[in-house]
């Protein structure tokens, strides 16, 4: 370790690691913060002055101030600098509180609940180089209204659709939405509208999906999941003509749609006239081998495809879509204008500025490439030091499911998680009434930044490990 003193101005002591400078100074810089040893508001030497001082380069200080500020620790500000934020994420320690107190504290923060990428790692220089090419070479007319998005826009979603995902797209089928989540509120209100009073939902996923599908009219009809994915035969014979799924990797519960109830859904669609919501949320989040394909490209007369960008970049970026067979366009379009007359163009032509410079894949390819670390890291540390407890579903996306060990319930475990200053969801959360029947907790490994993911998983395995030994 070097120990390096910064000259600029301030009277900053720094320990630099020179093998891994970055990393050592965001955190020598997180440390000095914490102690109050800079003061908020206090402005940070220029990074060209730092890198003097500290004989490293002067991109390793800028990005090391840009994470930082992406944290929350610092802020920059044009014409002032970089400055400690006025309100540091961790307040220093102003009344000599016993360190121990402090940590704990800042622990209360870690969170490995599911349905969050790790926000801190946000692509800001690629979204942002893309959205100054789509201002500087937007045409003024493409800023007017237009409820589907704009044709640009949906042709480059639709292309990397059908060669990611093996989609069956055409922008005239498609519409742009606020995510995932008003996709399935369009499609549902134009099904209540076509006579549908009820919906098949797979008794795992997430509370606020079923609510959306219950305010629009429908009534959620569940349906059981296993190691196959949802129990698509529950439909035959019901009166339910709709169903959405999760069969690329059902949430939360892990597994893949296999080969034949993939077909006999569409099969079942078909022969009822009805159609099946394909949420692909995490498609592109395969670890172990190629991604199977959208079930849409079986049937896309019967299969409404829906995914969104929450994933890949951040869910704050509220861009969706929606490729619909064409007896649903009209009706999606009309129920997307009474929405909000369409999403914000200039974010939707910025996401497809990332795809067609290629930008977008490598965002996915380096983000697939870390959570498949967390992943393996998280398989790793349970299996060395909570035998008992097991990592189910493939080895895909954002979250895992964690099955507790025989005599263990999923309340002891959040509970003691919570305790060490972690919060978890049980997978009670996500179980539609009557199907809460497996003791596990599910872990939104991508959550934390990278920086806190290490203790994040240190504080999950001692309560799995607590619970089970008490
Ligand atoms: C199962 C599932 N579907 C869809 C989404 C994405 O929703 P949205 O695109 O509205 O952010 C998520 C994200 O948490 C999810 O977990």
């Amino acid at each position: 370790m070097a120990e390096r003193r910064a000259n600029s101005g301030l009277d900053l002591h720094l320990d630099v690691d020179l093998r891994h400078p970055r990393r050592s100074l965001e955190r020598a810089l997180r440390e000095a913060i914490r102690d109050g040893r800079l003061a908020a508001e206090s402005r940070l030497p220029p990074s060209r002055s730092l890198a003097a001082d500290l004989g490293i380069a002067r991109n390793t200080i800028a990005e090391a101030y840009t994470q930082l500020a992406a944290e929350g620790w610092l802020s920059a500000r044009q014409g002032s600098g970089t400055r400690v934020a006025d309100r540091p994420v961790q307040s220093p320690n102003p009344a000599g509180r016993p360190r121990e107190r402090a940590s704990r504290g800042r622990a209360r923060r870690l969170d490995l609940r599911p349905g969050v990428p790790d926000l801190a790692a946000f692509p800001r220089a690629e979204w942002s180089s893309a959205q100054r090419q789509v201002l500087a070479t937007a045409s003024y007319e493409i800023l007017g209204y237009d409820p589907r998005g704009p044709e640009p826009a949906r042709r480059a979603v639709a292309d990397y659709l059908a060669r990611v995902r093996g989609v069956r797209a055409d922008p005239d089928r498609m519409v742009l939405t606020a995510g995932f989540t008003q996709g399935l509120r369009l499609a549902a209100e134009v099904l209540v509208h076509r006579g549908h009073r009820t919906v098949g939902v797979e008794a795992y996923g997430h509370a606020i999906h079923r609510s959306v599908l219950e305010s629009t009219g429908l009534r959620p009809h569940a349906i059981a999941v296993d190691g196959h994915g949802a129990v698509v035969d529950e439909l035959l014979g019901s009166d339910v003509r709709a169903a959405v799924l999760t069969p690329a990797h059902q949430f939360p519960i892990g597994s893949v749609l296999g080969a034949a109830r993939r077909q006999a859904a569409v099969r079942w669609a078909d022969t009822c006239g009805g159609y099946l919501i394909e949420d692909d949320y995490d498609g592109e989040f395969r670890y172990d081998r190629q991604p199977v394909g959208a079930v849409q490209a079986l049937d896309p007369e019967r299969v409404i495809y829906a995914g969104s960008v929450s994933k890949a970049l951040a869910p704050g970026i509220r861009v969706g879509w929606l490729v619909l067979p064409s007896s649903l366009v009209a009706g999606v379009v009309e129920a997307k204008e009474r929405a909000d007359g369409g999403g914000s163009v200039l974010d939707q032509l910025t996401v497809a500025r990332l795809i067609v410079d290629g930008g977008y894949d490598r965002i996915v390819r380096r983000r697939r490439l870390g959570y498949r670390r967390r992943r393996d890291r998280l398989v790793q540390e349970l299996g060395a030091r909570a035998p008992g407890a097991r990592i189910s579903g493939i080895a895909a996306g954002l979250h895992a499911l964690l099955e507790l060990p025989r005599g263990t319930t999923e309340a002891q475990v959040v509970a003691a998680a919570a305790g060490r200053g972690l919060r978890l969801d049980g997978l009670g959360t996500f179980a539609a009434a009557g199907h809460d029947d497996r003791p596990a907790v599910v872990v939104g490994y991508s959550r934390p930044p990278d920086h806190a993911f290490t203790t994040a998983l240190a504080r999950l395995v001692a309560a799995v490990g607590t619970v089970a030994d008490s």
